[in-house]
């Protein structure tokens, strides 16, 4: 789950600072962690995986649309659903919030004007 952790964080620096593409990129990253992730705890009821399916759709709705306000209301969405199972599985005490600030130095967010194709893998 370290991946299901960093990733989301990538996912919503990429969005606040308005990198569409990157956002688009991360969140297929985060999509294809959660399945990894999900993988590997074959106890985990169906519902609980399938609860953050409609946050990560309206997050790509918010990429695709370019908008920060929908953007920001999905991802909490999504930590919401995160949260959920957490608590569905008893590990109640695993509470992710939205990111305060990003902690990867290493890598820009900010949009990079053209460079690359759209996030589509
Ligand atoms: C389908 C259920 C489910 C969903 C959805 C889910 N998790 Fe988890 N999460 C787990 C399970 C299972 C564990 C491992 C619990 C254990 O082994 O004790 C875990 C553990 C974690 C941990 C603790 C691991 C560590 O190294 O500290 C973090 C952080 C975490 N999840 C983040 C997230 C984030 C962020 C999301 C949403 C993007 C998310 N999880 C969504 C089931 C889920």
């Amino acid at each position: 789950m370290s991946a299901v952790q960093f990733r989301p964080m990538k996912l919503w620096t990429a969005g606040a600072q308005k990198n569409w593409q990157l956002a688009g990129y991360q969140l297929e990253l985060v999509r294809d962690s959660l399945t990894e992730a999900v993988a590997l705890y074959t106890d985990i009821p169906v519902e609980n995986i399938t609860m953050v399916d409609p946050p990560i759709r309206s997050i790509e709705r918010a990429i695709a649309a370019r908008n920060s306000a929908a953007f920001s209301r999905a991802f909490a969405e999504l930590t919401t659903g995160c949260n959920a199972c957490h608590q569905s599985i008893g590990r109640g005490f695993i509470v992710m919030k939205v990111p305060a600030a990003s902690p990867f130095s290493n890598q820009s967010f900010s949009p990079q004007g053209g460079k690359g194709n759209d996030a589509r893998r």
